[in-house]
């Protein structure tokens, strides 16, 4: 069996960076020259012997039983290798139920469907056959001849409707469904001034660049796939456990991925069913799903309602904190989304109550989408809280600072690290906040009327756990392996120049290798745990092997000199060192590591924040409405490199205005079928739609974190909406508590 030979990523063509001085150094991506010159192979893109090629076939009802599926006249297209349905594919293990210990841990799956082993339809869009050819243009002319009849049930896809029928959400690890203090219904009933209304967002999709994809291949009963996850660890035990063979069988590779967003978070049918299809074929297999099989056949964003009540004294001081949200999930899985996530944090509320209910739909199950919990949550509570400025006729910056909390505001901890107010007095003199004048519909410059906004960012900090091995070689370069994920943040750059500056030495002798499963099992990427979760493991496998190496010195005289002459004098071709091992004691002890670290962390209150300041332009004719200026303070710890650090706040500040502009998933409430499957339908901004955005940062460490990092991923997609929202107010005088903000809403 052939295995791709394994692609070595160079460093990149700035290598001037000073040993000792790597981190904080703004060092070009890695990935960069291979991304941008084609070179880099994404999992659609590998090849081998006998590769097929296949196309699902979806559902066209939301909930019911195939009672007939004609498959003859696919099967009749020239290159068509097999067809496989319920009927035909082979069988594997059942999924197991989604679980709440076990999304933070080893396997998580999207669904339960046990697609195409099942006659059940749990939602339109669910893959019920997969067609197999030699070519694509084949399988993709086939699929579409595929023709089931059904037995229909009736099928809840209405989100409005269902929203009286929605349930208690139980919340997960991290997040408890329900937080209470005080009595927030008795204190908003006796607040001087009050606020109680309702924000609504839709459904998002991520539309990563890069569809998803997977090629699968066995040799025997060993499974090797190119897949496009951010989690390779949870990608192999789930197809290990569904395939019936040991985690050690199963190869998942993912060196390169165009964007994820959490939408690559999950296992996802097209992955389960290439391996099936490869199995049943004995040919491997590619598929690679179009961009309207991504968004029918892989989870987005649940849509949201949400009731914000705020009690204040006169004075502009919290009495009362009210967030009752609805979201949605499927019926065969979904995540909880926590939007009560800033309701519990931002504000010292004297009393506050955070709820949330969960109506079960059939459809798609929802999935994390950047900053989940956050964006949406972000977006009810600083619009509430620029209204209840407004109420107060106080400033929104002034609102905020005075109920800044000096503890957590619901558990009491004290805060790791806390720079809110500076990143709002920063931001505002940044951002000329002085020149606004409150009034709204007051700023105008010829048919363009005017407005300023602003709003706090934030998410919290979660540390997973990561197995790491470096290796010293006696030419003085340096490996660092870990299966982590390059989703274009700069992932495997910053842990070169942690290593390197760890080790003493030059940047450029350091090579990363990620993305593949044979390597040290790495952490999910996702809940921006990723670049602390791997530090803390690369500092301590440095911290070890330079003990080694400083024992070696001593050996062999060398100490003072190059960590490498060590080894050249005692003749010792490499060192190394580790930390966790790939066995079953291994694995064991990493689960050891990992809660002891969530407990330690869980002692503090952690999070990234800052504050969003946004100008906008809404044509007083047209109702057009351009953002003209971006401004983004950031509290997030110390910043390893620079240049993707702000590559990736500004890229979350770009999501966040979709959110708040354009983009919403839309499903037809009769049938509950996506009607935004591509992006002709669901509107993604484009570069014109985007000013130059300003990021900056307040660079002081978080003690408590290695390096003092703080994972910033997410939290620029936070309180970009509601900064939008009220600049929009401020612009126009209308306020828009319902997201897109389209301009006929604002007309
Ligand atoms: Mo993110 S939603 O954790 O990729």
């Amino acid at each position: 069996m052939t295995t791709p030979a394994k692609t070595h990523i160079a460093p990149g063509p700035d290598a001037s960076v000073p040993v000792g001085g790597a981190v904080g150094h703004p060092v070009d991506r890695r990935d960069g020259r291979a991304k941008a010159t084609g070179t880099a192979r994404f999992s659609a893109e590998h090849r081998y012997p006998d590769l097929t090629y296949a196309t699902l076939v979806h559902a066209t009802i939301a909930r019911g039983t195939i009672t007939h599926i004609d498959t003859a006249a696919a099967a009749a297209v020239p290159g068509v290798v097999a067809v496989l349905t319920h009927l035909n594919a082979p069988r594997i293990k059942p999924p197991r139920k989604p679980n709440i210990v076990r999304d933070l841990g080893p396997d998580v799956s999207g669904t339960d469907v046990d697609y195409l082993n099942t006659d059940q339809v749990f939602w339109d869009g669910q893959p019920i056959a997969v067609v197999i050819a030699t070519t694509s243009a084949a399988a993709n002319e086939a699929a579409p001849l595929v023709e089931a009849t059904y037995d229909k049930l009736p099928a809840r896809v209405d989100f409005a409707a269902e929203q009286k029928n929605a349930t208690p959400a139980k919340g997960d690890l991290t997040f408890a469904g329900v937080a209470k203090k005080g009595d927030a219904e008795a204190a908003l009933a006796a607040a001087e001034v009050s606020v109680d209304l309702r924000y609504t967002t839709p459904g998002l999709q991520h539309n990563a660049i890069e569809p998803h994809a997977t090629v699968a291949v066995w040799d025997g009963d060993h499974l090797t796939v190119h897949d496009t996850t951010q989690s390779i660890t949870q990608s192999r035990r789930y197809l290990a456990w569904r395939f019936g063979v040991p985690a050690s069988h199963v190869r998942v590779h993912a060196e390169f991925l165009g964007g994820g967003f959490g939408g690559k978070f999950a296992v996802w049918p097209g992955t389960v069913i290439a391996a099936m299809a490869a199995k049943a074929v004995g040919r491997p297999v590619r598929l690679a799903l179009t961009r309207t099989a991504v968004n029918r056949a892989t989870g987005g964003r649940t849509a949201s309602t949400n009731r914000i009540a705020l009690g204040a004294t006169r004075d502009g001081r919290l009495t009362s904190l009210i967030q009752d949200s609805i979201t949605r999930i499927g019926s065969t899985g979904g995540q909880f989304e926590p939007t009560g996530s800033p309701a519990r944090h931002l504000y010292g509320a004297q009393n506050l109550l955070t709820r949330q209910d969960h109506a079960v739909m059939d459809l798609m199950p929802n999935t994390w989408l950047r900053a989940p919990g956050e964006a949406i949550g972000t977006f009810a509570l600083e619009s509430a809280m620029d209204e209840l400025a407004y109420e107060l006729s106080m400033d929104p910056i002034a609102l905020r600072m005075r109920n800044e909390p000096e503890t957590d505001p619901t558990k009491g901890k004290k805060f790791s690290q806390r720079m809110q107010r500076e990143a709002f007095e920063r931001g505002a003199e940044r951002f000329g906040w002085a020149d606004r004048d409150p009034e709204p519909r007051s700023m105008r410059d010829g048919e363009w009327l005017v407005g300023m906004g602003t709003a706090a960012a934030f998410h919290p900090v979660l540390r997973l756990v990561a197995d790491v091995k470096v290796r010293l070689s006696d030419d003085g370069s340096a490996l660092v392996q870990c299966g982590f994920h390059e989703m274009g943040m700069g992932a495997a750059t910053v842990q070169a120049q942690i290593a390197a500056d760890a080790l003493g030495i030059d940047y450029e002798k350091v090579r990363v290798e990620y993305g593949d499963s044979a390597l040290p099992s790495g952490p999910m990427a996702g809940n921006s745990n990723q670049t602390a979760t791997v530090a803390t493991s690369v500092l301590a496998a440095c911290a070890e092997l330079t003990r080694k190496i400083t024992a070696l010195a001593r050996r062999t005289g060398t100490t003072g000199q190059e960590p490498a002459a060590a080894l050249r004098a005692a003749g010792t071709p490499f060192l190394e060192a580790s930390v966790g091992s790939a066995t079953r004691l291994g694995e064991l002890r990493s689960q050891g590591r990992f809660l002891s670290t969530f407990l330690k962390d869980q002692r503090r209150s952690k999070a990234a924040r800052g504050a969003q300041f946004c100008e906008v332009r809404v044509n007083a004719d047209t109702g057009e409405l351009r953002i003209s200026r971006w401004l983004g303070m950031f509290d997030v710890g110390h910043i390893i490199n620079p240049k993707t650090a702000a590559s990736q706040l500004r890229g979350a500040v770009v999501m966040g205005i979709g959110m708040a502009l354009s983009e919403q998933s839309l499903i037809d409430p009769r049938n509950g079928r996506t009607m935004s499957a591509g992006l002709d339908s669901y509107y993604v901004p484009v570069h014109a739609d985007i000013p130059p955005i300003d990021v900056d940062w307040l660079d002081e460490p978080d003690r408590t974190m290695p390096l003092g990092i703080i994972g910033l991923g997410e939290v620029g997609t936070t309180g970009v909406a509601a900064a939008i929202a009220n600049a929009v107010f401020h612009a126009t005088g209308r306020r828009v508590r319902d997201l897109p903000i389209t301009l006929d809403k604002v007309l």
